[in-house]
């Protein structure tokens, strides 16, 4: 195929005709196909089942003979905070469990600094008129609307192949003290999938700040999901980093086992340094008596050691991996060449980030919308929802089966097309 932007009128013309009868046979097939949101499916939950007999009325205790079915422990079982260590790679003495989704630990972490600031200043960040917060985009739309939410002004930095495009949130950094944090996504972004590099992790470390309560939100939310169990991908410890070049309480980290056993009834976890982990423990001791012991229990016998680990999530890679290998192989088919479409094949997490033509997405999501296939909505992407190139769209293959994830995904390359042949032809 040739770049459509030099291809003449005639040749346009027909290739519009083609796509739109291609368009008009998808939109008779009555489709009704979602790969908005990247949940697991239900074969991935069915890999936990066996979590359910782990534990009975007979054995309710903890390691240390703690009774798990009462009160107490606040800040999680030291098992727990080995099981988080074996995921994250940080210290177990440096962990807090939380019960299920580590979003609302996100959220948390932000709602104590909004009313108690932070161990450099505990003026609360509430107090300030302004405050922003850097968006490395495409982003996570959760990670947005929590930001937006408690009035943060956010500042979208693009991300590269390497991570956040550090040259311009270090200058941002260091000239404006009303930037108070940062979200970062290191090991499979949502939604491109990129990897943080080792230099990028160190210049995060090593920045300078004019906040000098400054926080970056590091979201591993998917540090252990390869799709490619020879090739599995990790990132440096954040936590010595910082230590090492000299601001050990920047980094609050984040992981969860949501898409390891099930995401509706997972385990969270924060990670920080010792500072602020005894601040965050003394807090969360009068926020609650104790977390959801029993399902901490339940995972560190199901996940009880690096073996097993790795067992669960090459099933999860096994289902996940056509579904994403079908839909990079119908991309370069339909797409590679004709110069109006690029993404990157990621070797992990949950998403597809697909770039096409300036001012084309929401029409490409539309059009696809009225043939039957539901994508996440143009700009989710992006802060406040308004991606300003209006080009970027997250593809989630996770949830439909197979053969829904072809049908969907060769309906958005058909629309796609056609929306930037019309372009063209305007
Ligand atoms: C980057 C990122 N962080 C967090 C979450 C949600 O995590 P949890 O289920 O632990 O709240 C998701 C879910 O898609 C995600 O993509």
């Amino acid at each position: 195929m040739n770049l459509l932007s030099n291809e003449d009128r005639t040749s346009l013309v027909r290739l519009r005709d083609e796509l739109s009868k291609r368009y008009d046979e998808y939109c008779s097939m009555n489709l009704s196909l979602d790969m908005t949101r990247g949940k697991p499916s239900a074969e991935q939950l069915d890999i936990a089942n066996d979590i359910y007999g782990l534990v009975n009325a007979s054995d309710t205790f903890s390691e240390d003979r703690f009774d798990c079915r009462n009160y107490g422990v606040p800040t999680g079982l030291p098992e727990c905070k080995r099981m988080f260590s074996m995921i994250t790679g940080f210290d177990p003495s440096l962990i807090v469990i939380g019960n299920n989704s580590s979003l609302s630990m996100m959220y948390d972490t932000l709602m104590r600094s909004m009313v108690f600031g932070e161990i450099e200043s505990d003026r609360p960040w509430s107090v300030e008129n302004v405050r922003k917060w850097i968006c490395p985009v495409p982003g996570y739309d959760r990670h947005f609307a929590i930001t937006q939410n408690l009035g943060f002004e956010m500042i979208p930095v693009p991300m590269k192949k390497d991570g956040p495009d550090m040259d311009i949130v270090e200058k941002l950094l260091a000239s404006d003290p009303t930037i108070k944090g940062m979200w970062c996504v290191p090991l499979y972004s949502n939604p491109d999938g990129y990897i943080y590099s080792e230099t990028v992790c160190i210049r995060i470390a090593s920045m300078k700040a004019a906040a000098k309560d400054f926080r970056v939100f590091w979201d591993n939310s998917y540090a252990v999901h390869n799709l490619y169990p020879d090739h599995r991908q990790s990132i440096p410890n954040i936590l010595s980093l910082c230590r090492e070049y000299g601001y050990p309480n920047r980094v609050y980290a984040f992981s969860s086992t949501s898409k390891i056993t099930f995401a509706g009834s997972g385990i969270a976890c924060l990670a920080s340094n010792e500072q602020n982990i005894t601040r965050v423990s003394k807090q969360l001791s009068l926020r609650t008596i104790g977390p959801d012991k029993l399902n901490q229990l339940r995972h560190v016998r199901y996940i009880p050691n690096l073996d097993a680990l790795h067992a669960i999530m090459d099933q999860h890679a096994n289902i996940l991996r056509p579904k994403f290998e079908a839909v990079d192989s119908i991309l370069s088919e339909e797409l590679s060449g004709l110069g109006i479409a690029n993404w990157h094949k990621p070797l992990g997490g949950y998403f597809f980030s697909l770039f096409l033509p300036t001012g084309t997405a929401k029409a490409v999501v539309e059009t696809a919308k009225k043939a039957g296939v539901l994508l996440t909505p143009a700009g989710a992407t992006f802060p406040y929802g308004i991606d300003p190139n209006d080009s970027n769209i997250r593809i989630a293959p996770s949830f439909p089966p197979l053969t829904d994830i072809v049908t969907a995904t060769k309906v958005l390359c058909v629309c796609a097309k056609l929306i930037a042949v019309e372009q063209l032809l305007v």
